[in-house]
């Protein structure tokens, strides 16, 4: 199989490591870097991948490679600058950084491309699970999604958190966001992926509630939602490892990008 990936960092070069694991037959690897970083790419890629590799800065290239399958594994910015293009060139897409899908506008877009490009645009679960049972009971109604995000509280520095708290003298937990996914994901972008990951499969952007929490007493970031439908009620509560070489990536992040390059792959799909 032939992968493009948009991004070679953390959650790429993981995927590889994990589909050489599982024995996926990757035959053959496209990579869009933005241009400073060509050299560190194809240097990584030499360690990872025996396979026939090249590295592209623009979107066109890419598309003119024609991979089976892209992966952007790289932030918001990549979505807005190359998801549009890759899906209007009819190759499916799958979005890592699904925050991006909170700005309305880039949504509508990426759909709209989708649409002409007769291809798909596939979210994985991501940091979160149980995205199987979300999506499929919101044909039986929903009435309620409720997500907790409570992590350490130094892994919220770098965001607003910090200008409400002070993170490195918290003796107790401290809820410091209760809103609607939609502010979620616009006031802390780089923590916005799971609250947009539930919003998509579940009751949208204003409908899904969620609350933001540092905790001095967790060392992993917990993920926790609740759902209220017709068919059924459930809990699912995950308490993710932080990725070694990025604790703001849970590293489970990366095994369900894998779950959906091997479900292409394999006899059966699961
Ligand atoms: N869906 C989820 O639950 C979930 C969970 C964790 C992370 N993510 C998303 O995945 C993204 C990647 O995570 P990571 O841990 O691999 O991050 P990382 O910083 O380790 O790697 C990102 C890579 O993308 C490259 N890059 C940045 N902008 C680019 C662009 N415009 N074009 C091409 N390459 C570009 C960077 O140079 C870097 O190599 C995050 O930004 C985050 O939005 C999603």
């Amino acid at each position: 199989m032939h992968l493009g990936l948009i991004g070679y960092g953390n959650i790429a070069r993981t995927l590889i490591r994990v589909l050489a694991t599982e024995g996926a037959p990757l035959t053959r690897l496209s990579v869009l870097s933005l241009p400073d970083f060509v050299a560190a790419t194809k240097a990584a890629l030499a360690q990872d991948f025996e396979g026939e590799a090249q590295v592209v800065t623009d979107s066109a290239a890419l598309i003119a490679a024609r991979p089976r399958l892209v992966v952007e594994c790289a932030g918001h910015a990549a979505v807005q600058a190359h998801a549009t293009a890759v899906l209007r060139a009819g190759i499916e897409t799958v979005i890592v950084s699904i925050g991006a899908l909170a700005d309305a506008a880039l949504h509508a877009q990426v759909l709209e491309a989708a649409r002409a490009g007769r291809t798909r645009i596939i979210l994985p679960a991501g940091a979160v699970g149980g995205i199987d049972i979300l999506s499929a009971l919101r044909a039986s109604g929903l009435s309620s999604v409720t997500y907790t995000s409570r992590k350490p509280p130094l892994a919220w520095q770098g965001t607003q958190a910090e200008s409400l708290l002070d993170l490195a003298a918290l003796s107790g937990e401290a809820v410091f966001f209760t809103g609607n996914a939609r502010d979620a994901a616009l006031q802390y972008p780089r923590n916005a992926n799971v609250a947009a990951t539930l919003a998509l499969a579940g009751l949208g952007f204003e409908g899904t509630q969620v609350r933001m929490i540092a905790d001095p007493s967790v060392t992993k970031n917990i993920h926790e939602y609740s759902v209220v439908a017709n068919a059924a009620n459930f809990t699912i509560r995950i308490e993710g490892n932080p990725s070694p070489d990025n604790p703001k990536t849970s590293v489970t992040t990366v095994y369900s990008v894998a779950r959906e390059i091997l479900n292409r792959m394999r006899e059966v799909a699961i």
